[in-house]
């Protein structure tokens, strides 16, 4: 009897140790002090998250997240603009001019806008290509990406006009370029925060 008790006893002495065991596995109260902190500054870091979230949610100024530059790789490198008089080119340094909106109205069929100058970027049929207050079907652009990972801009209601940059950053007329014409290739890109 005596015997019994005493190696349950020590069953149950092993098992604790063998808690305690796993318990320092885990750390040393040291580490584990740092665990809970890590675990405390991570759930703070999701709520900071989810409370951003929501306040971007809520604010007028959503869409800035969308907001982004259009940089064309021909010369020394051009940032698209679309300027309050209408005039479109392209600009080396990002200005406030070349904070575009792009807007899907259907897949691959995209509206491009001016944040400051508020212009739709449109297209003629002779391929001048301008910003312009009126929304229309001039201002719809077929949006591709190419094997090179560039996406082009190409009019949807003139087939075959494409948009397209000079080496010196002026717009070209759309009929003379095509896709594979390294002054068609723009890549969407973040503006940096300030
Ligand atoms: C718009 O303004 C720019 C810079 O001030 C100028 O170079 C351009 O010629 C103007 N465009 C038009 C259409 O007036």
């Amino acid at each position: 009897m005596g015997l019994r008790w005493m190696s349950l006893c020590s069953i149950l002495l092993f098992l604790c140790v063998c808690c305690l065991g796993v318990d320092e596995g885990a750390g040393s109260p040291g580490e584990h002090g740092d665990q809970l902190r890590r675990m405390w500054l991570h759930s703070m870091r999701n709520a900071k998250n989810r409370q951003k979230a929501a306040v971007e949610q809520a604010s007028p100024f959503r869409g800035l997240a969308t907001h982004q530059l259009l940089y064309s790789p021909v010369g020394i490198g051009f940032h698209l603009q679309i300027l309050t008089n209408g005039s479109v080119g392209g600009v080396h340094e990002p200005s406030e001019y070349s904070l575009l909106k792009v807007f899907a109205v259907r897949p691959g069929i995209v509206g491009i806008r001016g944040v400051k100058s508020e212009l739709y970027l449109c297209m003629s049929r002779q391929g001048i290509v301008q910003g312009l207050r009126k929304f229309s079907n001039e201002c719809l652009f077929k949006e591709h990406m190419e094997e090179n990972h560039y996406n082009t801009y190409s009019s949807l209601s003139h087939v075959g006009l494409f948009l397209a940059l000079s080496h010196r950053g002026q717009l070209r007329k759309g009929h003379r370029v095509g896709r594979h014409q390294a002054s068609t290739h723009f890549l969407p890109r973040k503006p940096l925060p300030h």
